[in-house]
């Protein structure tokens, strides 16, 4: 039987706290407050929050309903319930694999920043230090091996054992200490202007390609689009109300996403710093911020410490994810599945990590290979795979079938059915499409 063996979250606060801790990662505190930063700040926070209710509530839900009625990983689930869409889990799990072969090296940049932080922070030009550590050969590297064999233990231990024990502890802790650098940012003088920018939207500002950056950073935010959230729900029992987890998960990831920026904004226009920095906000931008604030490398050591459990708890996922496939599909052991693609995926860590140096001439589509795996994921892997499940549920599978499951025939209240029918079979996969073809540049808006 495919279920023996597989394990099971132990409590609904401890999925609830797993879930949340895949969702809420280097997307929150890296990519959205830079995405924000460089996409007109309250305009880009807006859009985000409209796409996350419409869009990503309903595939969260979508995908751990698939997850819990076939107990199965993202491309076992698709095959169970129909073999013509195994290719969409497929896609998942190749999605999972590309993602962890750049998110382990900028796990690895933050570990080198809380070395750095323990022993005083970023003196001198922190732009000179960032470009000299991430172009170097070897040193990314070993921080990077480092990230990936921590991910890769806490995933040999388990579902129980591992990724929910780590992320109880882990995701609270993270809170506490965001919240202490968010009041920190927020009572610097002069922070007011951040939060006037984070939060006034301007709309002269809005253009196509901010919907394009909010729709690709809402999946890569919630870890939707590739079966995370499947793989995830395949260790629920019947017991669990799934329309409320796929409320509290998005809501919990998006209260991360907006107080990062409450984290960042304010200090850095209450030193005068520019917004639209680019992915060098956090590893340049604030660690120059830290050195100027009284107290910083202690603030600095507490918001790298917190970036790193937020990565920790998401990269276990994605390898979750590979992991679950082997294990389910050729009845690997856990012990090989996990470091054989720990292996495999650090020979990809390594073209990302010297693609921002040594191979940084190598470009693919015009994109290096760290580059390239980001937007191959984020902006066509992950919508695709979204697009895919709405039209599975809404017309392979069938409404009825996941509402059964959601429900269990009754037993679980599900106000938001008519919403959730509706975005599944008509708003979110219209709205993914079009956004998914302007980035194909098939049309333009
Ligand atoms: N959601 C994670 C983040 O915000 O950093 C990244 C991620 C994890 C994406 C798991 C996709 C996934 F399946």
């Amino acid at each position: 039987m495919e279920q023996k063996n597989r394990g099971t979250w132990a409590s609904s606060f401890g999925f609830i706290m797993a879930a949340a801790g895949s969702a809420v990662g280097l997307g929150n505190l890296w990519k959205f407050p830079y995405l924000a930063g460089m996409n007109g700040g309250g305009a880009f926070v807006l859009i985000y929050l409209l796409i996350v209710v419409f869009v990503g509530y309903t595939i969260m839900l979508g995908e751990m309903t698939i997850g819990r009625a076939t107990q199965l990983n993202a491309l076992g689930a698709y095959k169970k319930l129909n073999k013509k869409y195994t290719w969409v889990g497929a896609c998942g799990v190749l999605a999972g694999f590309l993602i962890l072969s750049f998110y382990n090296v900028v796990g690895g940049w933050v570990i080198k920043y809380i070395i750095q932080f323990l022993f005083g922070g970023v003196k001198g030009n922190a732009s000179e230090f960032f470009g000299s550590f991430i172009s170097s050969a070897a040193e990314p590297l070993i921080w990077t091996l480092v990230f990936a064999a921590f991910t890769g233990y806490i995933v040999w231990r388990g579902i129980s054992g591992g990724i929910e024990k780590f992320s109880k502890v882990m995701m609270p802790a993270l809170f506490v200490l965001l919240v202490v650098v968010v009041i920190r940012s927020v009572t610097l003088p002069g922070a007011g202007a951040g939060l006037a920018f984070y939060l006034t939207p301007d709309f002269s500002k809005l253009t196509p390609s901010t919907i394009v950056a909010a729709l690709g950073q809402v999946f890569f935010s919630l870890s939707l689009g590739m079966g995370c959230m499947i793989t995830y729900g395949s260790y629920l029992n019947k017991d669990e109300n799934l329309a409320k987890d796929a409320f509290i998960v998005p809501f919990m990831d998006t209260a991360v996403a907006l107080l990062a920026g409450f984290a960042i904004m304010p200090a850095v226009f209450a030193f005068g710093y520019e917004p639209g920095a680019g992915p060098g906000l956090m590893f340049i931008t604030l660690p120059s911020i830290f050195a100027e604030m009284p107290l910083g490398t202690i603030f600095g050591l507490c918001f790298f410490i917190l970036v790193l459990f937020a990565a920790v708890t998401s990269s276990i996922s994605l390898l979750e994810v590979c992991a679950a496939y082997c294990i389910d599909e050729f009845k690997w052991s856990r012990t090989k599945a996990t470091w054989l693609l720990t292996g495999i995926i650090f020979i990809l860590n390594i073209l990302s990590s010297l693609s921002m140096g040594p191979l940084s001439h190598v470009l693919i589509f015009g994109k290096n290979f760290f580059d390239l795996f980001d937007f191959i994921t984020s902006n066509i892997l992950l919508p695709l795979g979204g697009l895919m499940m709405c039209i599975f549920i809404g017309y392979v599978w069938g409404i009825d079938n996941a509402i059964a499951e959601i429900t269990q025939n009754g037993k679980f209240p599900f106000k938001s059915r008519g919403f959730w029918t509706l975005m599944v079979k008509v708003i979110a996969p219209i709205a993914v499409f079009i956004v998914f073809l302007n980035t194909l540049g098939i049309i333009k808006f």
